[in-house]
């Protein structure tokens, strides 16, 4: 295989992207641990870290790095990720086996970080081998693994702001029915394939989410916004706010990309 400016890119891209991502979840983890849990903090603060160090070493990285020091560098953050990856598969066995009476990490968040963290190790992976879906299989794939995201979003934000604060739970629960529905639509799409792979199909699919995204992210920014400000009950931490806000425009960059792709068109800007 052959390496190219467009693999360094996107490899760093990737990279500086999910590393912070992942340094951020080691600590909303060791935040959910009970005081005695003692060596799962360690372990917390170990992946912190590990992924700081990886965040750091990315933006030393430039276009003009030689993609095999890339190619090299991919495997290492990919061992990395294979390794917070089973800590909090670990961690989500310990909360449902009733293990940790009393913490504070809700097991859907514990799932979804791991699947963030495995989402990022097949990036890893694709880059490393070129190994690329075609395009009709990438949009229905990401769309279902987003769409899911983005829901269980909706649904944290939801149980973590404080019960008095109704009118903001209910537009979270509201956004949670919303995106259910999205996923649903998704995975239909994903089932009639590849008959459902047509470009109108696609097109209408890609437009149909980025209204929705456009406005869980708007809403995120204003409850970041609130959160830091201090001006809502809650017990988010603004970091907390302020990764699902990244995440959803992570999202819509990933849709425009498919949209450029696919009808080689100009999209309107957010
Ligand atoms: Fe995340
Ligand atoms: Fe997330």
């Amino acid at each position: 295989m052959r390496l190219t400016d467009a693999f360094v890119t996107r490899s760093l891209d990737e990279i500086r992207f999910w590393s912070r991502i992942m340094k951020e979840h080691s600590l909303f983890l060791k935040l959910g641990f009970r005081c005695e849990d003692t060596q799962l903090i360690n372990e917390a603060n170990q992946f912190y870290a590990v992924f700081e160090a990886i965040e750091v070493k990315s933006h030393s990285f430039t276009l003009e790095t030689d993609p095999q020091v890339v190619k090299a560098f991919n495997e290492e953050v990919y061992t990395a990720a294979s390794h917070i990856w089973a800590f909090k598969r670990k961690v989500l066995g310990l909360i449902l086996q009733c293990k940790m009476p009393g913490a504070n990490n809700f097991p859907l968040l514990v799932d979804h970080t791991s699947r963030e963290a495995n989402y990022f190790r097949n990036r890893l992976v694709e880059l490393n081998t070129g190994r690329l879906e075609p395009l009709p299989d990438a949009i229905i794939d990401e769309n279902v693994f987003f769409l899911r995201i983005m829901a269980d979003h909706a649904k944290f934000i939801g149980h973590l702001l404080d019960p008095s604060e109704r009118q903001l739970v209910e537009q979270a629960r509201s956004f949670s029915n919303d995106f259910d529905t999205l996923l649903f639509q998704a995975v239909d799409l994903e089932s009639m394939r590849p008959q459902s792979q047509t470009i109108p199909l696609l097109d209408q699919f890609l437009d149909e989410n980025r209204v929705s995204v456009k406005s869980l992210r708007d809403f995120k920014k204003t409850a970041r916004d609130l959160i830091e400000a201090c001006r809502i009950k809650s017990i988010i931490h603004p970091l907390l706010a302020d990764h699902v806000f990244r995440e959803a425009e992570r999202f819509l960059f990933i849709i425009d990309m498919f949209e450029r792709s696919l009808t080689g068109a100009k999209v309107p800007q957010q």
